[in-house]
């Protein structure tokens, strides 16, 4: 097993698209890192530059004490689970797991035992057998990962590798993904632009951004104080409402938002800590329309717009409150719930 380290890692491909733009990081042995972002902000080309499959065009990445950046894939001990699973379709099960350790030149006795032992974790003894084609997704995906698993190596790195499953295979693998490396404690670097994913799984969450690090943190200390606006946008759902602090400055506000830190003019509130019934700490008392009502069972969602203004608004509560679309609705949020940032910079401002 063996530390990540990122320096300076960047990458621009021909034509001057400048998709990583230098991320400083370091993986822990035995961590799990979620990176997490929008389509298109350069997590996969920074996993594959990880992994050898693309070039490095300037910075240092290291494998425990080793620099790796011109040595093969093959030569950095790293495992890769991606999207698509890419098994061979010709072969079985048994033989996708037992290939790369042939070409390793393992002996068959050990391939055999790798194998089964791996099979038996993931729970696709009584496949392998069978070709690929013949299992349903999530079992490839098992395959998949099994095939990373034979051969022990210092580092997992997956590419959104549920994305392909239905909603609810996704999440009984996402537990399986978790359970599997507390009990392995392989270092691993993991995908996603699925912030739920992101949440459940990472020990740390690095957020990105057009290729560039927003925030660093487990996902309790993003969640609680995003250090930008788009990670707090980014970061749960329903997202975080963005506020100017002009339009919640009524008397309701009860010269709470008097003091708050130089430079905020937008305050985030998280759907969650909008009240229908006022809270004993000190709070912002806020008047606004109900546009919509949303219940999603267990939970409601409640589209409100602020008096005197056409800012969209969301509620979440639990259950199903007695209100009605049209009518006035009173919502109460705590000072503590506020986060202060500065629309300009897009910065937190403070606490
Ligand atoms: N081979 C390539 N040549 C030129 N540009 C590329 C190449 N591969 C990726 N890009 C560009 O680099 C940027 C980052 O792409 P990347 O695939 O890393 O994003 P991503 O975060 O993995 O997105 P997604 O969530 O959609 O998979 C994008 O603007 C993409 O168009
Ligand atoms: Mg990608």
């Amino acid at each position: 097993m063996a530390s990540i380290t990122l320096e300076g890692l960047k990458k621009t491909y021909s034509g001057d698209v400048h998709a990583v733009k230098g991320i400083d990081l370091q993986i822990e042995d035995g961590e799990f890192v979620v990176l997490v972002g929008p389509s298109g902000c350069g997590k996969s080309t920074l996993l594959r530059m990880v992994a050898g499959l693309e070039t490095i065009t300037e910075g240092t990445l290291k494998i425990g004490e080793r620099v790796v950046n011109k040595l093969e894939p093959a030569e950095r001990d790293i495992a890769m689970v991606f999207q698509n699973y890419a098994l061979y379709p010709h072969m079985t099960v048994y033989n996708n797991l037992a290939y790369g350790l042939k070409n390793r030149g393992f002996k068959k006795d050990e391939i055999d035992q790798r194998v089964q032992v791996a099979a038996k974790m993931l729970e696709i003894e009584e496949f392998l057998e069978r070709k690929p084609r013949k299992l349903s997704g999530g079992q490839r995906q098992r395959v998949a990962m099994g095939r990373a698993l034979v051969r022990d190596p210092a580092a997992f790195l997956f590419d959104e590798p549920l994305s392909n499953l239905d909603a609810k295979l996704r999440v009984q693998m996402r537990v399986e993904i978790k359970q599997l490396q507390r009990r392995l404690k392989t270092t691993s670097l993991y995908v996603t632009h699925d912030q739920l994913e992101a949440m459940t799984l990472g020990d740390r969450l690095v957020v990105l951004n057009a290729g560039q690090i927003e925030q660093v943190g487990t996902p309790m200390e993003i969640y609680a104080r995003p250090a930008t606006m788009f990670v707090a946008g980014f970061i749960g759902s329903p997202a975080m409402n963005m506020l100017p602090v002009d339009y919640l400055k009524t008397p309701g506000a009860n010269g709470l938002l008097d003091n708050l830190p130089e430079g905020t003019d937008t305050v985030g509130i998280r759907p969650d800590d909008m009240h229908l019934t006022p809270p004993t700490a000190p709070h912002l008392t806020v008047d606004s329309t109900l546009a919509l009502f949303e219940a999603a069972g267990a939970e409601s969602h409640l589209y409100v717009n602020l008096a005197g203004s056409d800012q969209p608004t969301v509620i979440r509560v639990s259950g199903q409150p007695p209100v009605a679309e049209g009518e006035t609705l009173r919502f109460y949020v705590p000072r503590d719930a506020l986060h202060p940032f500065n629309s300009a910079t897009g910065q937190r401002t403070g606490d």
